[in-house]
């Protein structure tokens, strides 16, 4: 039986490698070998760190392993002259019939193929984002900038005198527009710089109701806050994650031109903390759904197609998740999850 087990283990393609309590290497099959690029079979001393000098990072994990700490599924690096792949490790203590830790095993398999095949598709995310963000800008300029030409060709035909002022009022107000565009641009392309700190999710919820509540829009919108009175302080940059949650409750208010109900609650979920705005608005139609987060991407006469695009990038420099459902006609819920430390 313990041959046949040990064929079975021979043969499979992930590595397997058991450490006992003292920190010798007690088995390693063939598979560990090749993923790790070592030789079990030829290493003398057999203390894992022996058997994995050079790997520093393996070494690490089985130590913490010994000392009762596990992963799964970690993702680790390796980068040496011989080798240089990503290798998926997990790691569990082996207990004796009386429970008492014996050691430790750990699996490791090859991920280099699909940590390349992840780079890739991210390479081209990225070039079709610039694509679409440079294609956005231009549309953005043209217009007030076309505008501002014809202005021009009407007062090199000379004009009354209240008519050249018309025209060159016309002027400033498509300057100001093209300066309200790039000011938006670079708010949007500049790297945030978060400076994080213990933050108030509820407090800051308050403010932004409050601020948007003035707005004449949302008169006839009826505000609700469910804040869970427990939730505990956010490691955040308050100032970024205002400017978060006014740009989706300022969407939620142009959502209900007639009014309607706007809802934040807050809670913990899944080990994060969770803000919930619900409206009772339009709704956001299927076909969009996988494009409201793209810069410049709006269907309003007015809209600058940042502001999801905005919340999305600060969400995701708090290492948060930005999620939406909704349905046509009957109002849209955007969620947004943040780790309570970093
Ligand atoms: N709460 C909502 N209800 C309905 N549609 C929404 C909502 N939030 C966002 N949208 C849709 O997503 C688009 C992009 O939003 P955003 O990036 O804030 O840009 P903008 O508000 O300038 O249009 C909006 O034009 C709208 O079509
Ligand atoms: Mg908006």
């Amino acid at each position: 039986m313990r041959e046949y087990n040990n064929l079975i283990l021979q043969c499979i393609p992930s590595g397997v490698m058991v450490i006992n309590m003292n920190g010798l290497v007690t088995f390693c099959n063939t598979s560990a070998d090749s993923i790790l690029g070592i030789d079990y079979l030829k290493e003398k001393d057999k203390s894992y760190a022996s058997v994995l000098k050079g790997r520093s990072q393996v070494v690490q994990l089985i130590k913490n392993g010994i000392n009762g700490e596990t992963y799964f599924r970690k993702q680790l690096q390796l980068k040496m002259e011989d080798i240089n792949k990503w290798i998926g490790i997990t790691t569990s203590i082996l207990y004796d019939d009386k429970a008492t830790p014996m050691g430790v095993i750990a699996v490791f398999s090859d991920i280099t193929d699909v940590k390349d095949l992840e780079a890739d598709v991210k390479l081209k995310e990225r070039l079709a984002a610039v694509g679409e963000l440079s294609a956005g800008v231009a549309h953005e300029i043209r217009n007030p900038l076309s505008a501002i030409a014809g202005y021009a060709e009407l007062l090199k035909k000379g004009l009354q005198e209240d008519e050249i002022a018309s025209a060159v009022d016309g002027i400033i107000k498509e300057a100001k527009n093209l300066n309200r565009i790039v000011t938006n641009f670079l708010s949007f392309v500049r790297k945030p710089q978060p400076v994080f700190k213990g933050t108030d999710v509820n407090g800051l919820i308050k403010e932004v109701i409050s601020m948007a509540s003035l707005d004449r829009n949302a008169e006839r919108i009826n505000f609700d806050i469910k804040a869970l009175k427990t939730l505990p302080a956010v490691e955040a940059d308050p100032f970024e994650l205002r400017m978060a949650f006014l740009n989706i409750i300022q969407n939620a208010v142009q959502a209900m031109p007639n009014g309607g109900r706007l809802t934040v609650k807050s809670g913990v979920q899944y080990g994060k903390i969770f803000i919930e705005i619900t409206d009772s608005g339009s709704g956001i139609p299927k076909e969009i759904g996988d494009r409201i987060f793209n810069p410049f991407f709006t269907t309003k006469d007015h809209g600058t197609g940042l502001g999801l695009a905005i919340v999305h990038k600060i969400i995701e420099a708090h290492d948060g998740k930005t999620e939406f459902k909704s349905r046509h006609g009957k109002g849209t819920t955007f969620i947004i999850r943040l780790p309570i430390k970093r």
